[in-house]
């Protein structure tokens, strides 16, 4: 594989990703020791890559906005107690959706404050762990704002504040399966309804302090968000006229897609994306003589994914009529975007990069799915059975979406920074398949006839 192809794959790996000798390695750890040390599939992340993203958005929030601003970690890109963690230390609020994210922020001593619950279908005691734990619900529809009225009246102490989540009727351009902003889409209310859920906040007493929006995850054109957000301001406009109210916070959600694969490259950076929300919304506040919201944006993916590398070992190579294909060791388990949204990945061999380019590979795994296809059609080197693979762009919605199919154990995950390696989850024994099992009794064994 030539020089130049192994460059641009490098630039989808994490920023401290380097080769030494011929040995791929992050934050100055060799990939294929760290595979042999804690076995495989094994998913890295490094501190520096999400530090690293962190800061484009805040320094492009302070350049594009004059307003404040702040940064929410969409917690379903991936949420531990270790990513939790770091966003609590960043100082970041934190999005999580029901009852089991915000168990996992509170593990972490996020501050209520700084908790933010979404869900487009709250159960009840998931509004109710809101109640108890966080400091902003996103309501998303009229009949969750009554239950949510309806439990203000159940008892004293803090209440959440509220947002609103706006349908504003235009999706960005991404899979089908994630937009989110389009006319007909599940999630969020009309202005109608936002009209009719300002009025109920004000009679039921409660405290409404923001309006939100999302138009869907992993798009690479910003262009869609301009005009989502005037229409949102068109509406604040509206509503201070009518009833008097402003929001303090205006969060026009997440979504920013990353790079994948090398033929996605050149990619917009998330400045160009944040300073286009910044100066839409600065000017459209001025232009309609409207107040200056806090901005809050809502990123998941783009803070998490160029973060994480997935680490696999070839188990065998295998021939057919017109596929070299690589079968790996995890696959759709941990990795459902392929499947769930052709989702197109790449990889490096572990070792040795450079080994002239073979046929194309197809590099599946042990799942009994046909589609159970991580990456396809991709120039690879001749690689051997007992080799190591990395997939670059694994931080997000990989592991958040996994499964334990076919008995799959979920795998560990490491943590790097400066050189140290931190276990932050421990790969599934198989006791832990049986964690949740609870044996029937039959009588004696049934004799055949
Ligand atoms: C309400 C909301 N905010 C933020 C996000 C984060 O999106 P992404 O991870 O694509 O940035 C999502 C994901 O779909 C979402 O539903």
């Amino acid at each position: 594989m030539n020089r130049s192809l192994v460059s641009r794959r490098l630039e989808l790996f994490p920023v401290t990703t380097q080769i030494n000798d011929g040995e791929l390695c992050i934050s100055g750890l060799s990939l294929k020791d760290l595979a042999q040390e804690f076995g495989t599939p094994l998913y890295i992340y490094d501190q520096a890559t999400l530090d690293g993203c962190l800061d484009e958005y805040r320094v492009a929030l302070r350049a594009s906005f004059p307003g404040r601003s702040g940064v929410t970690y969409a917690g379903k890109a991936f949420l531990c107690l270790a990513i939790a963690q770091w966003a609590r230390w960043q100082g970041l609020w934190l999005d999580c959706t029901g009852a089991g994210e915000l168990a996992i922020a509170q593990a972490a001593g996020v501050e209520r404050n700084k908790i933010v619950v979404h869900g487009v279908s709250k159960s009840q005691s998931d509004l109710e762990a809101a109640r108890a734990a966080a400091g902003t619900i996103v309501v998303d529809h009229l009949a969750e704002l009554k239950k949510l009225a309806a439990l203000k009246l159940t008892g004293g102490g803090a209440f959440p504040s509220v947002w609103l989540r706006l349908r504003p009727g235009l999706a960005v351009e991404t899979h089908h399966y994630t937009q989110t902003g389009q006319p007909d889409s599940k999630f969020g209310m009309s202005p109608a309804e936002i009209k009719l859920a300002v009025q109920l906040c004000r009679s039921s007493g409660l405290g409404l302090t923001g309006i939100h929006f999302h138009q869907g995850s992993h798009f690479h054109d910003p262009a869609p968000v301009e005009p989502a957000i005037e229409a949102a301001l068109d509406l604040l406009a509206e509503l201070e006229a009518q009833f008097g109210w402003f929001p303090q916070t205006f969060c026009p959600g997440g979504g920013w897609g990353v790079p994948y694969h090398e033929d996605d490259l050149p990619h917009l950076s998330i400045s160009d994306y944040v300073s286009l929300i910044g100066r839409t919304l600065m000017q459209g506040c001025q232009r309609r003589s409207l107040p200056l919201p806090a901005l809050q944006l809502e990123p998941g993916r783009s803070l998490v994914a160029r973060a994480g590398v997935a680490v696999y070992r070839v188990e065998a190579v295998k021939q057919t009529a017109h596929r070299r294909w690589l079968l790996l060791d995890g696959g759709l388990a941990d990795n459902s975007r392929p499947a769930l949204y052709n989702a197109r990945y790449t990889c490096l061999p572990v070792h040795a990069q450079e080994r002239l380019a073979g046929e194309s590979a197809w590099l599946a795994g042990p799942f009994c799915e046909s589609g159970d296809i991580l990456v396809e059609a991709l120039p690879l080197p001749e690689v051997q059975a007992g080799e190591y693979i990395a997939v670059p762009v694994s931080g997000a919605y990989q592991l958040s979406m996994g499964s334990n199919y076919n008995g799959a154990r979920r795998p560990a995950v490491i943590w790097l920074n400066q050189g140290k390696i931190n276990l932050i989850q421990r790969r599934e024994a198989l006791d832990d398949l049986l964690r949740r099992d609870l044996p029937l009794t039959f009588p004696d064994p049934r004799r055949a006839v």
